[in-house]
């Protein structure tokens, strides 16, 4: 894992720590910031290494299917259940379990994986037999789960028990030393994939990119990437090549940082309006609440300047 920021630094080295123990991990953070990729690397690193890693995505599944997934079932448990089916908590016996979005989680089955954690013991649905149990959760959260909490809509002994030590991923517009070695690491891996050079990144390219704030974090810049490396035609990747939405963005960031003047923010309100509007003046003049007379005015003062 790239990891050259203090505060990635700080993450990775408390990961390595808590990896040779058997304790409940929750890792958050931002929806593309490496949550899975953190989870991994913990497993990695583990004593569980050569055992399985199991994943549950607890947001994408409906209620009763979770459960069917996640504890397996009997023959004859439901309808449909023609034969016995062991889950996925089963299948990371001595391995490591990650629980993805487990804010997510029913509210039944967050009594039953209590269970699990507590008594190392669960039931398949429709079964008679108890099943002992030995594996690691990592949950992983991109929502407050402390304020889901509060809301009843997570058991707060089961928060307790999953939080015993909690990794706190930093979105990537707060990593900024971590940016460039992500992005050739992707330019690498992107080039191999697509047949093509791995090129630098332009100077201004890199300006770009280290104005943006990547909502999307790091899956965000791999895409950016991925598209820069096939759209690109000269010898680096230039400016022109990251998506226009990207370009705009830190643009703007940059002008605000420079605490612009009113008109200058004016201006800039003006132009976006008319881009907006494709140009159409008339149009742009009723969105932004202004005579026709008084935008070709507005225009005429740039104009001199
Ligand atoms: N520190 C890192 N070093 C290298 N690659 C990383 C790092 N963090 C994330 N990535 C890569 O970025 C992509 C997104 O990461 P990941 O899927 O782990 O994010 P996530 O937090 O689980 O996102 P989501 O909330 O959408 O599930 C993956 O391709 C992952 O390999
Ligand atoms: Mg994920």
């Amino acid at each position: 894992m790239v990891a050259l920021s203090d505060a990635m630094r700080e993450v990775v080295g408390l990961a390595e720590r808590v990896a040779t123990t058997d304790a409940n991990v929750l890792v958050t953070g931002e929806s593309g910031a490496g949550k899975d990729a953190l989870a991994s690397f913990i497993h990695s690193r583990s004593p569980r290494a050569a055992q399985p890693l199991v994943k549950i995505d607890c947001a994408t599944l409906p209620a009763d299917l979770l459960e069917a997934e996640l504890f397996g079932y009997e023959r004859g448990a439901f309808t449909g259940a023609t034969e016995a089916k062991p889950g996925r908590l089963e299948a990371a016996h001595r391995g490591t379990l990650v629980l993805d979005e487990i804010a997510h989680l029913p509210l039944d089955a967050q009594a039953k994986l209590l269970r699990v954690i507590e008594h190392r013991e669960f039931e398949r649905l429709g079964g008679r037999q108890t099943i002992e149990i030995d594996t690691r959760l990592v949950a992983l959260t991109n929502a407050d789960l402390k304020n889901a909490v509060e809301r009843r809509a997570f058991r707060d002994d089961l928060f307790y028990r999953l939080n015993v030590v909690q990794l706190q991923l930093p979105p990537l517009r707060e990593r900024g030393e971590d940016l460039a070695e992500l992005s050739r690491g992707f330019l690498k891996s992107f080039a191999v994939k697509h047949g093509r050079v791995a090129k630098q990144i332009s100077a201004e390219a890199q300006k770009f990119l280290r104005a943006y704030d990547f909502p999307g974090n790091v899956r965000e810049l791999a895409n950016i990437i991925e598209r820069a490396v096939i759209v690109s035609t000269g010898a680096e990747i230039e400016a022109a090549d990251l998506p226009e939405s990207t370009r705009v963005a830190a643009a703007r960031r940059e002008r605000k940082a420079q605490q612009p003047t009113l008109a200058a923010v004016e201006a800039e309100y003006v132009h976006e309006t008319l881009t907006a509007t494709k140009g159409n003046k008339t149009e742009a003049a009723r969105i932004l609440g202004i005579s026709r007379k008084n935008l070709y005015e507005r225009l005429a003062r740039e104009q001199k300047k």
